[in-house]
Parts: structure tokens; sequence; C-alpha cells
């Protein structure tokens, strides 16, 4: 089974940004953080800085949109290249027609819940998304702590990929760091989110192969 790591730029130094994802380059997929001040209280990159990051960054975009309105905007960001573009479950009425609209660009789709949202509902749309995002803090801020009562919902996502063969990815986000990283993993996570445990490391890369290693140390090979 393969571990990905997808550090977050939003710990990154951002009057910097090139450098800084120059230090990342190992790690599998650069996760962007994109917010408006609406759905969550914080405000961050929008599309054309995206695109410009785009265009420099060694490795592949993860687009986390905690935005309102996903439909007016998620399809822009695809048409800018990134990799896969996840948007809030909370933030929509009608995520399949919007994930089915961000495939067809060429974007892997992902759908993410907040610590609150259940996930059962969502279970049956799974064939839908190439990826779903469990939100392992309440969105909108980096440095905050691990909430392993979520965890439930990981065990739930995995038994549905493994029983349905689907090949979902299954992404943490929110204090994931050395400590936490094998809980997540353990309940079926193989996609860590990390923004500080990355870039409050002294070299980067070195805590991305820590990570890797914690996490695959604790990965059901069943899985
Ligand atoms: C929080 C963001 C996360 C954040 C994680 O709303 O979605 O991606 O950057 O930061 P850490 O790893 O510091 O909790
Ligand atoms: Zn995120």
């Amino acid at each position: 089974m393969t571990t990905r790591i997808n550090p977050s730029i939003l710990a990154a130094d951002f009057a910097n940004l090139e450098h800084e994802l120059g230090r990342i380059a190992s790690a599998d997929l650069v996760h962007v953080d994109v917010m408006d001040n609406h759905f969550v209280p914080n405000l961050t990159f929008g599309l054309q800085m995206v695109g410009r990051l785009q265009q420099v960054s060694p490795i592949p975009l993860d687009v986390h949109l905690m935005i309102d309105d996903p439909e007016r905007w998620a399809p822009g960001y695809a048409e800018t290249g990134a990799f896969s573009v996840t948007f809030h479950a909370e933030a929509t009425t009608d995520p399949v027609a919007l994930a089915r609209r961000l495939r067809e660009i060429g974007a892997r789709a992902g759908i993410a819940l907040k610590p609150g949202t259940a996930v059962e509902p969502y279970l049956e749309l799974l064939p839908e998304f190439d990826q779903v995002l469990v939100m392992t803090v309440e969105p909108g801020f980096g440095g905050q702590s691990f909430m392993a009562e979520t965890m439930p919902k990981l065990d739930r996502l995995a038994s549905t990929v493994r029983e349905t063969g689907l090949d979902v990815w299954l992404q943490v986000d929110g204090g994931i760091s050395l400590d936490t990283i094998g809980i997540a993993a353990e309940a079926g996570a193989n996609t860590f989110v990390a923004g500080s445990a990355v870039f409050g490391a002294e070299v980067p890369a070195e805590r991305i192969a820590e990570l890797r290693d914690a996490a695959s140390a604790h990965t059901h090979t069943h899985r």
C-alpha cells in the first residue's frame, strides 16, 4: 500500500513560497489550503495565486477548498492544472454533480468532511470520488491538536473501500505529526497532510521521510 505525505504550505513562509516548495520536493503532493473568510474564519490564497504556484511547484498540487459556493470556484482550480481538487460536503447540495465536473476537466475529485459531519451519507457516493478528506481538526487554522474522535469515520471508509475494491484515497488533515500519524494510519488513512510538523522541522525533507516511515509502520498490510 502506498503512503502519501502532502505537506501543507499554510505553515510555510508566504514571502518565499517558491523556495519553500523546493524544500518539500521529496513529498508526494503539495497541499494548498484555499480559505475564503466565509466558510472558515481565515483567508489565504485565490485562483491566481494557486495558478502561479502550479507553474513553479516541483510536485503536483492537492487543493483543499474551504470555501462557500464551490460550484462557482472549484472548476477553475481544476482548469489551472491542480492534480486534485477537494471541496467540503457542508458547502454544497450536489456533491456528485461537482465531482463529475472536476473529473471531466481532468482533476481528481475529493470531498472533505468537518469533524462533526457524519460519513454514512457519503459512503454510497464513493464511486464518484477519488479521495475523501477526513478533517482531524476544525478547518481554518494550522497548528491545532489532532482529534482522535474522528477515527471511526476512517474505519468506516476503509472497510467500504476494501469491500468495494474502489481506488479511493483516504486523507487526514490537521494535527498530523510523528506522534499522531500512526493512529490515523492504523485507522485506515493512506494520505497524510502535515503543515506545522513539516515546515516546523529544521530539515523538512527529513521530517517527510520520518512521517512516511511512521505511517508505514502502522499500516495494515491487508489494506
Ligand atoms: C486546516 C488546514 C490544514 C492545515 C494543517 O484548516 O486544512 O491543511 O494546514 O496544519 P497542521 O498540520 O499544522 O495541523
Ligand atoms: Zn487542508
